[in-house]
């Protein structure tokens, strides 16, 4: 049995402290994230009940600024004898005429029936009643073979109607997303899938899909489960004939533990996206913590011109940034920088012609014998993340992680990573996303090194301030 953290008096530097979390328990996807009145909303699955998944319930937070968040008592609950009575799954908000209307799922207690439900708020986000007529959406399309897999309800306004994209797969298939209709989301039109998957490029299951406008052209995030491999997110970007998705482009949008990304457009219109981040260590040590899952933080989506989706955190984080260390490369002598930290927002420029590998290592022991190194290695054009730990892979993952990656012309690559905690957040030149969770063994691995410091062409960090 695993030692809790508090019960050995130690501080848990796992815990991030500039990242949204609950006080307590479990927390996976985003939910009904909305700027209602000038506020941030975000909404998220939630288990009051401990640190595992069980008891969906969609827990509250809001924020002035996207960088402080407030946790508020739980949203949404489960109605004993109803469609819900299993569990709140994960949907979104929209504004109907001027009322927030909740759109979720709700399950059964073993989750094999999935049905769209609705929820009427309060000017505040605070109370929710239930729509008599739940649930608004309870048969499954017979075309998909199965009625397991059917949930998370996407909304947007077009045309003066809703639409709603649902989740699915089709057995045989593979991943679907269906798209319904309304005028007054109470009564929905099956109308056809907007997208269907191809399983083995696909993956298994489709789950939390959105679907927007950016600019000239759709964009449909997909989560993915696989059958083999872990869970990822993935982006299509295309257009839109008959109201079936054409995709032209396709693209990971984060090759890590981010998961279920939940897009939202807010009262200037910027198009924010916002991720859960899964661990990566045993459920045991995650009970034994008393809490799991982390929101990332925000991103501004946008498309490059050659319609590659770029996410950059908020700037609104930028205003948590306290001391700064900033290095010129003639400064770089030293492969260990004199910075500290398990609490970082990084900036760094490489020029990725000087050396056959380069980059950054963070959380470093002492004795160097643990860290994680965030590595662009020239010759595969990969960007990784590799994690040092003594401890045993079976408690916490340390698998490498990776994706492809070249910079654009002129061989300079960005990197803009967020360290906080247990949390890894890099993007490469604003559009490869790699998420991932360290788990150092001593709260003293907080040292910062370069990998190649040749290659180095502009670094800042900064030490942020903690949100609570
Ligand atoms: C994604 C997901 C959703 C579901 C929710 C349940 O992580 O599996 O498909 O609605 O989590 O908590």
């Amino acid at each position: 049995m695993t030692k809790s953290l508090s019960s050995t008096g130690q501080q848990d530097f796992h815990r991030p402290s500039y990242h949204f979390l609950p006080a307590a328990n479990w927390m996976n996807d985003p939910n009904g994230v909305i700027q209602w009145k000038g506020r941030y909303h975000l909404f998220y699955q939630y288990n009051p009940d401990g640190a595992y998944h069980a008891n969906m319930h969609w827990g509250h937070a809001v924020s002035d600024d996207l960088a402080r968040w407030q946790e508020l008592p739980v949203a949404i609950a489960p109605t004993p004898d109803s469609p819900d009575q299993g569990g709140i799954f994960s949907g979104c908000v929209g504004n109907h005429d001027g009322r927030p209307v909740a759109v979720y799922t709700g399950v059964n207690d073993d989750y094999s029936v999935q049905t769209q439900c609705l929820a009427l708020g309060n000017d505040e986000l605070t109370e929710w009643r239930k729509h008599p007529r739940n649930p608004v959406v309870g048969e499954v399309p017979a075309h998909l073979g199965q009625r397991r897999d059917f949930r998370d309800p996407f909304v947007w306004r077009q045309d003066d109607q809703w639409y709603m994209a649902l989740s699915a797969h089709i057995v045989g298939v593979g991943g679907a997303v269906l798209l319904y209709r309304s005028a007054d989301l109470i009564d929905w039109e099956y109308l056809h899938p907007l997208y269907v998957g191809d399983r083995a490029r696909h993956g298994r299951n489709f789950e939390c899909a959105n679907f927007f406008r950016l600019g000239e052209k759709w964009v449909l995030i997909i989560s993915v489960q696989w059958d083999q491999a872990p869970t990822n997110t993935i982006y299509l970007v295309g257009r839109l004939e008959d109201l079936r998705f054409i995709p032209e482009r396709e693209g990971v949008y984060d090759a890590g533990y981010s998961y279920a990304s939940l897009m939202h457009f807010d009262e200037s219109g910027r198009p924010l996206i916002y991720s859960w981040i899964r661990e990566g260590r045993e459920v045991d040590l995650q009970r034994a913590a008393g809490w799991s899952g982390v929101q990332a933080i925000p991103r501004v989506l946008s498309l490059d011109s050659q319609n590659r989706l770029l996410s950059q955190p908020v700037p609104e984080i930028e205003k948590l940034r306290r001391t700064r260390h900033r290095f010129a490369p003639s400064d770089i002598a030293p492969v260990d920088l004199p910075v500290r930290g398990l609490a970082l927002d990084i900036e760094a420029e490489f020029d990725v012609s000087v050396a056959d590998t380069c980059g950054i290592e963070l959380a470093v022991a002492p004795d160097g014998e643990e860290k994680a190194a965030i590595v662009y290695e020239r010759d595969t054009g990969t960007l990784r993340i590799d994690r040092h730990y003594r401890r045993g892979e079976s408690e916490i993952d340390s698998a490498p992680q990776g994706l492809a990656h070249r910079p654009d012309a002129g061989d300079m690559l960005q990197l803009r990573i967020l360290l906080d905690g247990s949390v890894l957040e890099v993007i490469a030149d604003g559009r490869s996303r790699v998420t991932s969770r360290i788990y150092p063994s001593s709260a003293d691995n907080r040292g910062v090194g370069l990998v190649a410091p040749t290659a180095l062409r502009a670094l800042d960090i900064w030490e942020m301030a903690s949100i609570w």
